[in-house]
């Protein structure tokens, strides 16, 4: 199946709801979330958007390490990527992270892309995959700060953009 991305409109407020653990259950674990990711990367490699990320081959696996870290811990999986945010709150951390990056509503399309084509090659039940999606589309919008008319926006964060 395909999923449903909506657009990004500049200063927008986007309501996100982070995954439920779940997901992490039928993932697999801490294994199954590093196959996932791993996958994941492998087809980020050969998309348009492999030049934002390190071609340096020890580096491109830091990147893959810390994004498993990232999610492991994002899903309800131990806390594994608490040293990284710099004291920050974990998303607030996630948005930071992205500014010094120039994305375009394009690249977030061929990232979420990737997602799903890494995420069609696991098995578990659709609606538990819908509620990880709706998180990916949701947040992937945070990060997205360069828009068609050249113009740049850093998203703010706020905690009650998170839905508990
Ligand atoms: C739901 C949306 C997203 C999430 C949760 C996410 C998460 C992450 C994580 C966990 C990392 C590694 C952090 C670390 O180094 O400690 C990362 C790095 C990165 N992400 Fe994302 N990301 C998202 C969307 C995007 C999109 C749309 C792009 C578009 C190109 C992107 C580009 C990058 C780049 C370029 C890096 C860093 C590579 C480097 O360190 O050299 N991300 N992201």
């Amino acid at each position: 199946m395909s999923y449903e991305i909506t657009k990004v409109v500049k200063g927008e407020e986007v309501h996100f709801k982070k995954p439920t653990a779940e997901f992490y259950e039928a993932v697999g674990g801490e294994e199954g979330m590093r196959k996932l990711m791993y996958d994941f990367y492998d087809i980020i490699y050969e998309s348009d958007i492999a030049n934002f990320f390190p071609q340096d081959e020890e580096e491109f696996e830091k990147v893959k390490e810390k994004n498993t870290k990232f999610f492991i811990q994002l899903c309800g999986g131990p806390k594994v990527y608490e040293g990284e945010t710099e004291g920050m709150e974990l998303n607030e951390y996630m948005i930071r992270l992205h500014d010094d990056f120039s994305i375009y509503e394009k690249s977030r399309y061929e990232w979420l892309g990737c997602m799903e084509e890494a995420l069609r090659k696991v098995d578990m039940e659709q609606r538990i995959k819908d509620d990880f999606w709706a998180y990916l589309e949701s947040f992937s919008k945070l990060t997205v700060n360069t828009f068609s008319d050249g113009s740049i926006y850093y998203a703010a964060y706020t905690p009650d953009l998170e839905e508990k």
